[in-house]
């Protein structure tokens, strides 16, 4: 299988202060296609040939081979990371995740601030995820570099890049800058279509 870099799926001028085109021109256009790039390379006629996404990161992760780890690792949070944000999007989430983190998390308040803390206080480069464990139960997850939670046996629901890649350019080093202003435009539809 050949790995492809999506597309975004929406307009890159629709995310002001948050990312400029600027902004997702490195992220999207050098970052995450050198990540596809690498892996193309690093799966070619071997024994990770052919297989999905997910299976050749579990299958790195298992045998060691870091370079198809990391590289398909980020392919994969990358794409999820696009799909998590949308122009207009924010404010409370609706439907069942809005239940589940009022159940699990007592409000969307004290949830916000959770996983805002928990990508803040990231040391180095990684990720934090909001995912559904095999007890049906939602919970924050942080991965230094790269890591998702399909490797734990959880489905990943939303999550945001703290690289610093993904803020230099709009925020410099402001890190919680940049996540203050994911919320102004996290998809809950999507996060609602993984549970
Ligand atoms: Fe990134």
């Amino acid at each position: 299988m050949t790995f492809k870099l999506p597309e975004l799926p929406f307009e890159k001028k629709d995310f002001k202060g948050f990312i400029s085109a600027e902004g997702f021109d490195y992220h999207h256009g050098k970052h995450h296609a050198a990540y596809v790039n690498n892996l193309n390379a690093a799966v070619k006629d071997n024994n990770y040939s052919g297989l999905s996404l997910e299976d050749a990161v579990k299958l790195a992760h298992k045998e060691g081979n870091m370079t198809v780890f990391n590289n398909g690792s980020q392919h994969f949070n990358h794409s999820f990371f696009w799909n998590c944000m949308k122009p207009n999007g924010g404010g409370e989430p609706d439907g069942e995740i809005a239940k589940l983190i009022e159940r699990d998390f007592g409000s969307f308040e004290n949830f916000k601030s959770e996983f805002s803390t928990a990508a803040a206080k990231l040391f180095g480069a990684g990720w934090a995820y909001l995912a559904l464990n095999e007890q049906g139960k939602i919970e924050i997850m942080k991965f230094s570099n790269a890591g998702s939670p399909f490797l734990e046996n959880k489905s990943a629901l939303l999550t945001i890049d703290v690289w610093e890649h993904a803020y230099y350019i709009d925020h410099r080093n402001a890190r919680p800058n940049f996540i203050n202003l994911f919320w102004d435009y996290v998809n809950w539809n999507f996060v609602n279509k993984q549970l």
